[in-house]
């Protein structure tokens, strides 16, 4: 088939023939008023093409916990190369590359990781993060075939093998990727509660809750609230250990089941869906919501928080990580916050408003209610 004839593109077709052209690159990086930007454009030109070494540096970084090492004080190469099992000449190159990367420094006492590469050890379970992206790697390195969907993805079984058959194989790796979970659900937690209002809320139920970590912290935004936390059977111990670690018993109940199998218990007057519907294509997403409408009272809220693609604003979280990890899951989507408040109109949910928050790559969040006739 012959290709479609190009639409006109304008003053932009112009500027773009212009930006491409050598001669006008090699003019405009010599004109006082132009470098500086011909510059900055070369720049972040090149971090594309170069971040994904920048990505196995950091790696290579967390994987030996250099920044653990170099947290205190400063070491040198010298130094530092037994500890980690590379030669001294290595050592220096992964040491100057993330110097080069804003997370080491360079002290008169040797390298000394920089605040930034502190509070990345700070954040809850960034390293362990960092480290599983070893799979994602592997299922990036064709990224058409990816796009295709001819590729098999490694994404696709890690996280059903970590917690279903791997966890009986290896329970460390099920301890260390659950952690994982909760470590980054904190994260999600504390960004969307400072988003919401949950004061007025009786009983909030967490669908696909987890271990329950996102009710711990909203228990704290909702006081008087009673809390019910629906998840598939697996989880329910772990989330029952945790709500009995945090004094939260009385106020709880783990509920194990499916959302898929029947009706999801009515009761609550706020359903939160915390990280869920991404991982479920729109039929299953339609499907949920629909139950949740019927769960809750009119005038009832449903509460969605996951990370969320820009929509007409497209920004590097949702769209390049967070699209290509659902992507690789093989599952669901990232969306955009206006697609998910489709879906929750087309459930029946009104009054949508989405959350303006301020960390794409933490959390979207987007609130409907039901109707009260
Ligand atoms: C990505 S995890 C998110 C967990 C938690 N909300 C968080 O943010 O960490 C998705 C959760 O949905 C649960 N889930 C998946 N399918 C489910 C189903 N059919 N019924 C109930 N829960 C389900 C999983 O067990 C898992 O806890």
């Amino acid at each position: 088939m012959p290709d479609p004839p190009a639409r006109p593109g304008g003053w932009r077709a112009w500027r773009n023939r212009l930006a491409a052209s050598r001669g006008f690159q090699s003019w405009a990086s010599r004109m006082p008023v132009l470098r500086g930007r011909a510059r900055r454009e070369g720049a972040a030109l090149f971090d594309l093409v170069a971040g994904f070494a920048q990505s196995q540096v950091l790696r290579a970084l967390v994987e030996l916990e250099i920044l653990h090492t170099l947290r205190e004080g400063p070491q040198d190469a010298a130094d530092l190369a037994p500890q980690v099992g590379l030669t001294e000449d290595r050592t220096r190159l992964l040491l100057d590359a993330g110097t080069a990367l804003g997370l080491l420094e360079r002290t008169r006492g040797g390298y000394l990781a920089t605040a930034r590469g502190a509070a990345l050890l700070g954040v809850p379970g960034l390293e362990a993060m960092i480290l599983h992206h070893e799979v994602l790697y592997r299922d990036l390195a064709d990224p058409v075939a990816l796009l295709r969907g001819t590729a098999e993805t490694e994404l696709a079984a890690f996280w059903p093998y970590v917690f279903g058959a791997g966890a009986a194989e290896d329970p460390g790796q099920a301890a260390r990727y659950s952690a994982l979970m909760a470590d980054t659900q904190a994260l999600v937690a504390e960004e969307a509660l400072r988003h919401l209002r949950l004061d007025g809320v009786r009983h909030l139920m967490d669908v696909g809750g987890g271990t329950g970590v996102f009710l711990a912290h909203a228990a704290r935004a909702a006081p008087g609230a009673r809390l019910t936390l629906f998840d598939l059977p697996h989880v329910a111990d772990a989330a029952r250990s945790r709500f009995a670690a945090e004094g939260l018993a009385e106020r709880t109940t783990v509920v194990p089941g499916s959302f898929r199998d029947g009706p999801l218990p009515p009761g609550a007057d706020a359903i939160s869906l915390v990280r869920v519907l991404y991982d479920h294509a729109d039929a299953t997403v339609a499907a949920l919501l629909a139950k949740v409408a019927a769960a809750l009272p009119p005038g009832g809220r449903v509460i969605v928080a996951e990370p969320m693609t820009g929509g007409a604003r497209p920004h590097v979280p949702g769209d390049v990580y967070f699209a290509l990890y659902c992507l690789a899951m093989r599952t669901g989507r990232a969306r955009s916050a206006a697609e998910i408040a489709a879906l929750l109109a087309a459930a029946g949910f009104a009054d949508i408003r989405v959350r303006r928050t301020d960390r794409a790559y933490v959390t979207g969040v987007v609130e409907a209610r039901r109707p009260l006739a």
